[in-house]
């Protein structure tokens, strides 16, 4: 029995959730462990599609149990909102649903400042971000002015929220941000409060019996390791670990506990956001890439940048994550090239450069040394083995696995769950 990580190897939106939902069947508990509700991960288990923010990828299973680990930070309305959405489609999380007395909350306050740093910056210096308070939250969690689940569910919860609320005001007044109706907030924050109070609890225990238990246990990763706050793209990067580090503290599970490392990458390469993208197209196929791959982000809806695969960045992933395998994503989308380009090393300054630099300035500068392969121009989604797949195809997946020494666990060819090919995991 395993106890293994998914994560996003290039700049989220990989097909984490799908893969997730794929592998969720032995699995028996599936766990979030970062990031919040900026995450937007898709699973079409039939006809329908889900987008799951908060709440993981595996509770369209029945009878798995979810848990929402205290690395994550938990909007208390986004989840209630979650939470119901799911009800009203037949899906009950109460009694499989389990979130950290631990995590940090976000508050609308969070959310407003999100906006208005934002709001201040141009075009070049915006993040881009999500507007969810992600970047906020974590910040008071590390100032160590943060409110946690455990706080909400304390019967001294009211006097917390209402300083909070009221230090809060006067730093909103100054930043010149909208007012607060603390009033208001403060009812509708103790009413969510009492409505997800039956979900809180001490995870660690838990997850912790589950791992002695020899329990199946996927840890699902949000956003992606160029995201991550310490190796991806500073400051364009969301506020966590979203590498494989970030599993084993937003869970509690220790690093000597996890059997295996799956990073999940699309066979090309998209970013939604602002900040370096060094194989991103400005042309024909990068708007092909973005209709046939529907690149539209999951939670704000915003089209994704597209590009091809980039080898640097993957290589990087792989060392930075100990990747075992690759679930390699959204091969279908490329079915029609005629030519498909793969980036192998970057130049720079007139210098050859075979890894990511940490300069931002630098990565902005570094142009893509591609090689070229022929595109296999068949449709591959109803493909259901590897050795099915078009010769050309293959030599594509193969000389990706080959370029950043990672060998194929699966292969996905499509947004269902059928569309999978599963080789080594
Ligand atoms: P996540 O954030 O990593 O879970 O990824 P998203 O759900 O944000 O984005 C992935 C998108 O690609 C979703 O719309 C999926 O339904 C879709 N998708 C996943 N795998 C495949 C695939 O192999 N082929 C195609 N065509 N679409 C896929
Ligand atoms: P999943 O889990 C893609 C990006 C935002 C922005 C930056 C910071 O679906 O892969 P934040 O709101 O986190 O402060 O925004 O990170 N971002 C994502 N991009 N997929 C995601 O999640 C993302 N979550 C955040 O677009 O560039
Ligand atoms: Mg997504």
């Amino acid at each position: 029995m395993a106890t293994t990580v998914l994560i996003g190897a290039q700049w989220g939106d990989e097909g984490k959730g799908k893969v997730i939902d794929f592998l969720a069947r032995d699995a028996k508990w599936v766990v979030r462990f970062q990031g919040g509700n900026n995450a937007g991960h898709t699973v079409k288990p039939g006809g329908e599609t889900y987008v799951l923010h908060l709440i993981p990828s595996g509770i369209l299973h029945e009878g798995k149990r979810c848990v929402i680990g205290n690395g994550v930070v938990v909007d208390p309305l986004a989840l209630l909102r979650e939470i119901e959405e799911l009800r009203a489609k037949g899906i009950e999380s109460l009694g499989r649903l389990f979130v950290s007395d631990r995590c940090h909350l976000i508050y609308p306050w969070h959310r407003m400042i999100d906006e208005c740093r934002e709001k201040q910056r141009d075009d070049k210096t915006k993040i881009g971000t999500t507007k969810r308070g992600i970047g906020p939250a974590y910040s008071d969690k590390a100032a160590r002015v943060g409110l946690r689940m455990a706080d909400m569910v304390d019967p001294a919860y009211e006097a917390m929220l209402m300083k909070t609320l009221q230090e809060t005001a006067c730093a909103l007044k100054a930043m010149g941000a909208e007012e607060i109706d603390i009033k208001a907030v403060a009812a509708e924050q103790l009413a969510v409060a009492k409505a997800l109070a039956p979900f809180v609890t001490d995870t660690i225990p838990l997850l912790n019996e589950a791992v002695k238990n020899g329990e199946e246990i996927l840890l699902e990763g949000a956003q992606g390791t160029m995201l991550d706050i310490d190796f991806g793209t500073y400051p364009f990067v969301t506020s966590s670990n979203a590498s494989a580090g970030g599993a084993c503290t937003g869970t509690g599970i220790s690093p000597a506990r996890i059997t295996r490392v799956i990073g999940t990458i699309k066979a090309y390469t998209t970013r939604v956001g602002t900040g370096p993208f060094p194989t991103e197209l400005h042309d024909d196929t990068g708007k092909l890439l973005g209709s046939r791959g529907r690149e539209f982000g999951a939670t704000t809806g915003r089209p994704r940048r597209c590009g091809w695969f980039d080898a640097v960045v993957a290589r990087y992933s792989a060392a930075v994550n100990g990747i075992d395998y690759w679930a390699m994503t959204k091969l279908d989308v490329m079915d029609t090239l005629p030519v498909i380009r793969i980036c192998v090393a970057y130049e720079c300054d007139g210098k050859r450069l075979e890894h990511v630099p940490a300069n931002i300035r630098m990565l902005e500068r570094c142009k893509p040394v591609y090689e070229e392969m022929p595109g296999w121009q068949e449709p591959t989604e109803h493909i259901r083995t590897f050795d099915g797949l078009p010769e050309k195809a293959k030599n594509y997946v193969n000389r990706l696995c080959e370029l950043t020494s990672v060998q194929l666990g699966l292969l996905s060819i499509g947004p269902g769950r059928d569309s999978t090919i599963r080789i080594a995991i």
